[in-house]
């Protein structure tokens, strides 16, 4: 999918700066990956190194094309809680290429509408911006946290689009995953 934005962007709303990375981000960023409650519809927990090597696919996706999954700073609360925002998936399935919408906070910022808060301005940029069609979303069928996030900012699902991840093992826990639409 050839789709970048020339600028690179930072985005802020009442509470949330979403800007690229820094070093220091990255040993919150572990921690959030190392625990089992953020990472429990994912394969599992990341190592550190695991979770550096995400965090270096997610500055290669900045790189190549603009935007991706902003580090998420709460001014005079938190300087990293995770991270909000738009990516193309690098697996192949029937609603690709496409534009994704994700996030991932660490437990202490859950609970505050932050998730919410965040997805809506990287759904007016992936508008605004990047002019596009449609965002969508996925995850694991039982992730009600996040599908919540999904039907507060307006995506709709339909049965019919549910897939399952085409790089994990049949029988796997977060193999069958939701897909989620929202028109722009
Ligand atoms: C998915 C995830 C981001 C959702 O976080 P969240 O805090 O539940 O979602 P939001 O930030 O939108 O917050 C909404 C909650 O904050 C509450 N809230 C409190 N103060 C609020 C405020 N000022 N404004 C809005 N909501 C507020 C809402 O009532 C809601 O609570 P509820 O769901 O119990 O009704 C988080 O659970 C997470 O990071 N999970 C691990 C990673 C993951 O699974 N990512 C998705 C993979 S696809």
């Amino acid at each position: 999918m050839n789709i970048r934005s020339t600028r690179l962007h930072e985005l802020s709303t009442d509470r949330l700066r979403l800007r690229r990375w820094l070093p220091s981000d990255r040993a919150p960023f572990a921690a959030a990956n190392a625990d089992p409650r953020v990472m429990e519809y994912f394969p599992a927990p990341l190592s550190r190194e695991e979770s550096d090597a995400a965090a270096d696919r997610i500055e290669a996706h900045f790189e190549a094309r603009g935007f991706g999954l902003w580090a998420v700073e709460i001014p005079g609360i938190a300087a990293f809680a995770g991270f909000i925002g738009l990516a193309v998936p690098a697996f192949e399935a029937h609603f690709t290429p496409c534009v994704e919408i994700g996030w991932r906070l660490a437990t202490p910022y859950w609970g505050h509408g932050y998730a919410t808060e965040g997805a809506r301005a990287a759904l007016g940029f992936g508008h605004d911006v990047l002019q596009l069609a449609e965002i969508v979303s996925f995850t694991a069928i039982g992730n009600l946290r996040s599908r919540r996030v999904m039907e507060r900012i307006g995506m709709t699902h339909r049965q019919a689009d549910d897939f399952d991840h085409p790089l994990l093992p049949e029988g796997h826990p977060a193999k069958n995953l939701s897909l989620v639409r929202c028109p722009l």
